[in-house]
Order: C-alpha cells, then sequence, then structure tokens
C-alpha cells in the first residue's frame, strides 16, 4: 500500500513495485487523479483506494480493502505529504503549519496505526521524511519539523513490532526532480525553474536533482529482504546534500 500513490515519488514506487511482481494498492485525495495514475502502471498490479491520511476511518478502510483484495498487506509507504509555504517561524501562518502536521505527521502514524495492526512477520513499514528529516534551512519550519517527527514515529513503532518480526524505516529523499519540489525552490529562490534548479543543484554535492525512479529503488530495497536486519534506521538518499 502507497499513499500518496498518484504523486511522483508515489506513482513511481507503485511501478517498481509491480515490475518486482507486487500487488499494490494506491491511495491518495482524488479518484480521477488516482485513476489516471492506475491507467499508467500495469493494470493487473494495481488497484486503488481514495482516502485522506488524516481521517483515521478513511486509512482503516483502505487497509481493510488492501486485505480483502490481496489477503495480506506486506508493505506499506506512508508517502502522503505537503510542503506547507516558505515562511520564517515569526510570519509562520498558524493554519497552514497545522494542515502540514495533519498530513504528514498525522497521516504517517494513522498508516502505521492501522497498517502494523494486520502485518505479519516479514512485514516493512516504510515512512518517507526527508533530508530536512534530518537537517533544515530557514523558512521551512512545518516542513522540517514534520519530517523530523517522523524519525520518532518510526524509531518508537520500529521497537514495538520488531518483536513480531515487522521492520519499520525512514527514507529520506533530498530534492527530486519533480513539480512538488521545483515550487518550494521557485519559491524559495524567487526565480524562474530553471534558474532556482540550478540553485538548488550547486548545493548537492552529486549536483543534481534525484528522479523520483531512484527513490523508488530505495523504497523497494527497504521493502525486501535485501534490507533484512534494518529496523529503526534512516536511509538517505539526497546526492550528498547533508554531507
Ligand atoms: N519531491 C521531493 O524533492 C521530495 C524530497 C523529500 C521528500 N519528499 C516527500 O516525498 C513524498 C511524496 O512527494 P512527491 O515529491 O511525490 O510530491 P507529490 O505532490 O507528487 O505527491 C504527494 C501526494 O500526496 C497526496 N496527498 C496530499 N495530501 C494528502 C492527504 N491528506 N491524503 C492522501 N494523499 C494526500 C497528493 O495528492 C500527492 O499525490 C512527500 O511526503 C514529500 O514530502 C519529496
Amino acid at each position: 500500500m502507497i499513499t500518496g500513490g498518484a504523486g511522483s515519488i508515489g506513482l513511481a514506487t507503485a511501478r517498481a513495485f509491480v515490475t518486482e511482481g507486487a500487488k499494490v494498492m494506491i491511495v491518495d485525495l482524488n479518484e480521477d487523479d488516482l485513476a489516471r495514475a492506475a491507467a499508467g502502471v500495469d493494470a493487473e498490479g494495481v488497484v486503488w483506494k481514495a482516502a485522506d491520511v488524516t481521517s483515521s476511518d478513511q486509512v482503516d478502510a483502505a487497509v481493510r480493502e488492501a486485505l480483502e483484495q490481496f489477503g495480506r498487506l506486506d508493505v506499506a509507504f506512508a508517502n502522503a505529504g505537503i510542503f506547507g509555504v516558505v515562511a520564517p517561524v515569526t510570519d509562520y501562518p498558524v493554519d497552514v503549519f497545522e494542515r502540514v502536521m495533519a498530513v504528514n505527521v498525522l497521516g504517517s502514524f494513522l498508516l502505521a496505526k492501522h497498517a502494523l495492526r494486520v502485518m505479519e512477520s516479514g512485514g516493512s513499514l516504510i515512512i518517507n521524511s526527508s533530508v530536512v528529516g534530518l537537517t533544515s534551512d530557514r523558512a521551512i519550519s512545518a516542513y522540517a519539523t514534520s519530517k523530523h517527527a517522523l524519525v520518532g514515529l518510526m524509531r518508537t513503532a520500529a521497537k514495538e513490532v520488531a518483536g513480531k518480526g515487522i521492520r519499520v524505516n525512514a527514507l529520506h529523499p533530498g530534492p527530486t526532480d519533480n513539480d512538488f519540489q521545483h515550487a518550494i525552490e521557485i519559491e524559495a529562490i524567487g526565480a524562474s525553474r530553471e534558474e532556482s534548479s540550478k540553485a538548488f543543484e550547486q548545493m548537492i554535492p552529486l549536483a543534481r536533482h534525484a528522479t523520483s525512479e531512484e527513490i523508488a529503488q530505495a523504497v523497494v530495497f527497504l521493502a525486501s529482504d535485501e534490507s533484512s536486519f534494518m529496523t529503526g534506521a534512516s536511509l538517505v538518499v539526497d546526492g550528498g546534500l547533508s554531507i
């Protein structure tokens, strides 16, 4: 199950899992977006369910439906997320801060709550944090706070379910070449998409953005037996930005 599955990283991850032979449920807000996204993946491998991750009932219903469709839930990727705005703490709108915390933190908590209840030994929960779940910068207080909070959720849940043979890890992607990131860069730098993108790439040791497919491969790794002794870990996929 992948939340935010109609988005850039979520859909790339769905494709990567289907390629590995998995059956995938993508979850997102809007039915039309989900239908369009699902149409771009092997029809046999993907189903979709509209749900708002800030609603416990809706996340629970999505998990129950995945169980009905697939018989079991092996992997959950808490990926739905929003950025908020670029503003210093002193000017940051309270309602935007609350919404970012609701989607990114409560949303991931609710997936953990409902998915870990039904997972069995061998299960893997992956929580999509960010490079700014480990570092931060000016004017991104809501986003960075929410992404740091996910490390606490991941570590706590990892200890709670380790005895059942279930693993919980966090992923920390750096700037990825998609609309979500470019919108942030344009707002932060105040220049065109191309110019702000270049300014960000100058800060990244590998001097480029990630592709969504590169992030998806790290999710597949954390879901697979290749990472069988990893739990409670932060996997950084940021081109060296956090060095
Ligand atoms: N793009 C980057 O550079 C980058 C870097 C680090 C981390 N991330 C994280 O990766 C995740 C995916 O981001 P993306 O880059 O694919 O952006 P995206 O905007 O393409 O995808 C996010 C998806 O989450 C969905 N969503 C938002 N609120 C929701 C809600 N309440 N319920 C259900 N779905 C909801 C959106 O509809 C969207 O499809 C986010 O958590 C983001 O913070 C992105």
